[in-house]
């Protein structure tokens, strides 16, 4: 299969990004350097993930040892968009608009290729934020545009408001957590659906202290399991379970992204195009959706009002 996907007339999203939630501002740079010398060529970032300096100079330095030009490289970061309920101001148009400019002298970037609102809290605020988007495309600091956590429900906002649709939805995405409905929509409108959080099954999935989620005990104690499905598969594939899962939804067509500290971790979670999941165990993991995510510890936001 080809290693991207086509998420405007212009812009190739690859379908490996490497992702750098929960990993602080110092410790981010050896990380994203190690990435893009094990071959990940996509970067994901965000405003509220307090790292975008460290991710640039990750980047910056990146670029120079591998000898690689910025145009060879896809970053995507978010718009933090403010949430009322947990006493934060709502961004509007305006200041939706300097955010990114903040974000890139952060990151050290003229453009980004991909820029996110992080999700759909702010209701009263939500079609001026996505205005502010619509804006920086045009101004070229963005090349494509879109949203994360976003319902058919938020999208169909911008559709009534006569906006145009966002070019990408960044959603949690994994076996247990499959939002067919969503994805069929998005796929029928031409909006492409990331993959985040795509190794939730998985016995070592953010179990460091403070990496909270909403991930029950029952999930915990399936994926600690001796033979889940996925190591089974794992086994007959002769790749790792996270190998497996991240597989799965490149299949799928969704691009992925990965988060580890682990150089070892990094460097296999990008070898998926070596092999591929035959029709019976796509069939086999289309059975085991459970509903909701569980990334966010304070319950899907896709579930926003
Ligand atoms: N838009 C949103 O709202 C949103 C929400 C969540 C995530 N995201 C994005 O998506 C990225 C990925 O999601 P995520 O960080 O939640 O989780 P993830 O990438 O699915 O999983 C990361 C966890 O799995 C462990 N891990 C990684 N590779 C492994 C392997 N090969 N074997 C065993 N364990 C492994 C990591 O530990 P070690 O680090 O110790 O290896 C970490 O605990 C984020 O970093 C962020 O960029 C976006």
């Amino acid at each position: 299969m080809k290693n991207s996907r086509t998420l405007t007339a212009d812009v190739q999203i690859p379908y490996l990004g490497f992702g750098t939630y929960l990993i602080a501002n110092d410790d981010v740079v050896a990380p994203v350097r190690a990435a893009i010398a094990a071959g990940y060529r996509h970067i994901d970032t965000a405003e509220g993930y307090e790292n975008e300096a460290g991710v640039g100079a990750g980047i910056k330095q990146a670029l120079e040892s591998e000898g690689l030009a910025r145009n060879e490289l896809f970053v995507t970061t978010k718009l933090w968009p403010g949430n009322t309920a947990w006493g934060q101001t709502a961004k509007t148009t305006e200041s939706t608009v300097t955010s990114l400019d903040e974000s890139l002298r952060r990151l050290g970037l003229s453009y980004v290729d991909l820029y996110l609102i992080h999700a759909p809290f702010e209701r009263e605020q939500r079609l001026a934020q996505w205005r502010g988007l619509v804006e920086l495309k045009r101004q070229g600091k963005a090349r494509a545009i879109g949203v994360s956590n976003f319902s058919v429900k938020h999208i169909e906002e911008l559709k009534a408001a006569g906006l145009p649709l966002p070019d990408a939805n960044q959603i949690e995405l994994h076996p247990w957590s499959q939002k067919t409905a969503l994805v069929r929509y998005l796929e029928d409108n031409r909006i492409t659906p990331i993959a985040y959080s795509s190794l939730v099954p998985l016995s070592t999935w953010r179990t460091a202290e403070g990496h909270a989620s909403a991930k029950t005990d029952q999930m915990k104690a399936d994926g600690a399991q001796a033979d889940t499905p996925f190591k089974v598969m794992a086994r007959k594939y002769g790749v790792s379970e996270a190998q497996v899962l991240l597989r799965w939804a490149i299949q799928k067509g969704y691009p992925v992204l990965p988060k580890s500290t682990s150089p070892d971790r990094i460097r296999k979670n990008a070898d998926l195009f070596g092999f591929a999941l035959d029709e019976g165990d796509m069939a086999a993991i289309a059975k085991m959706d459970r509903g909701d995510g569980v990334a966010w510890p304070m319950g899907d936001p896709t579930k926003a009002a």
